[in-house]
C-alpha cells in the first residue's frame, strides 16, 4: 500500500477528488490518501473533510517553516508521497530532502508561463485573461526548492475564448484538473 498525504490551503476540491478516486472508486491500485494537511484555519477543505472518512491536520504557517513536527507525523503515518492540491506555500527544503522526487504539485497554467511566487489560483487566470492568451491549461510536476520549477509529469491544454473571464477559466481548469490529476499521480506512483 502506498500512502499519500495531501496538502491543501483552500477550497480543497482537488483534495476531495483525489480522496474519491483513490479511497472510494479505484481501490485496486493500493494507493490511498491517508490524511490531509492544511495551513489555513478558514480553508473550505476543513468543512469538506468532516463528510469524509479521513484525518485532517491543521498547522499554523510557522510550523511549515520548521517542519519537524509535520515530517515526524508523516513518518509515523508511513506516508510515501506528498501531493500538493492547491497548497499555496513554498515547500520547505526539509520536506524535499525527506521526500526526494516524491512531492507532486498541480499548477493551474502551462508552466513555465504564469508560474513563480505570487502566481496561484485566481491570480493566474486574471493574468491569462489580461494578456489575451488564446490557451491555458494545467501542469502537474515534481516539486523542488523553487516555485513551479520541478520536472513536468503532465500538461493538458484548453482554449480561452473571447467570452471567457477569470472565473470561467478557473472552472474549465478545475475540470481538467479533476480528470488528469488523480491518474497522473497514480501513474507516477506505480512507476516509481
Ligand atoms: C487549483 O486550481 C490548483 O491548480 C491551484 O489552486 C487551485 C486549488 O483549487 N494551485 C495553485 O495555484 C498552486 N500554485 P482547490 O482548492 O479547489 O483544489
Amino acid at each position: 500500500m502506498k500512502r499519500i498525504a495531501v496538502f491543501a490551503s483552500g477550497n480543497g476540491s482537488n483534495a476531495v477528488n483525489l480522496f474519491e478516486y483513490f479511497n472510494v472508486k479505484q481501490t485496486q491500485y493500493n494507493i490511498i490518501v491517508d490524511c490531509i494537511i492544511c495551513n489555513n484555519p478558514d480553508a473550505g477543505i476543513i468543512e469538506k473533510t468532516k463528510q469524509l472518512n479521513i484525518d485532517l491536520f491543521l498547522f499554523e504557517n510557522s510550523v511549515f517553516t520548521q517542519p519537524d513536527i509535520i515530517i515526524n507525523l508523516l513518518m509515523q503515518r508511513e506516508i510515501d508521497y506528498i501531493v500538493l492540491a492547491g497548497f499555496l506555500r513554498l515547500i520547505h527544503p526539509d520536506f524535499i530532502k525527506t521526500y526526494q522526487k516524491k512531492i507532486i504539485n498541480i499548477h493551474p497554467a502551462l508552466l513555465p508561463k504564469y508560474g513563480g511566487k505570487g502566481m496561484y489560483g485566481s491570480k493566474v487566470h486574471e493574468s491569462v485573461i489580461a494578456n489575451k492568451e488564446t490557451e491555458s491549461g494545467i501542469t502537474i510536476h515534481l516539486v523542488n526548492e523553487e516555485y513551479d520549477k520541478g520536472e513536468v509529469l503532465k500538461q493538458a491544454k484548453l482554449d480561452i475564448l473571447s467570452t471567457d473571464n477569470p472565473s470561467s477559466v478557473a472552472a474549465k481548469i478545475h475540470d481538467l484538473e479533476y480528470i488528469y490529476f488523480p491518474e497522473t499521480v497514480r501513474d507516477y506512483i506505480l512507476k516509481s
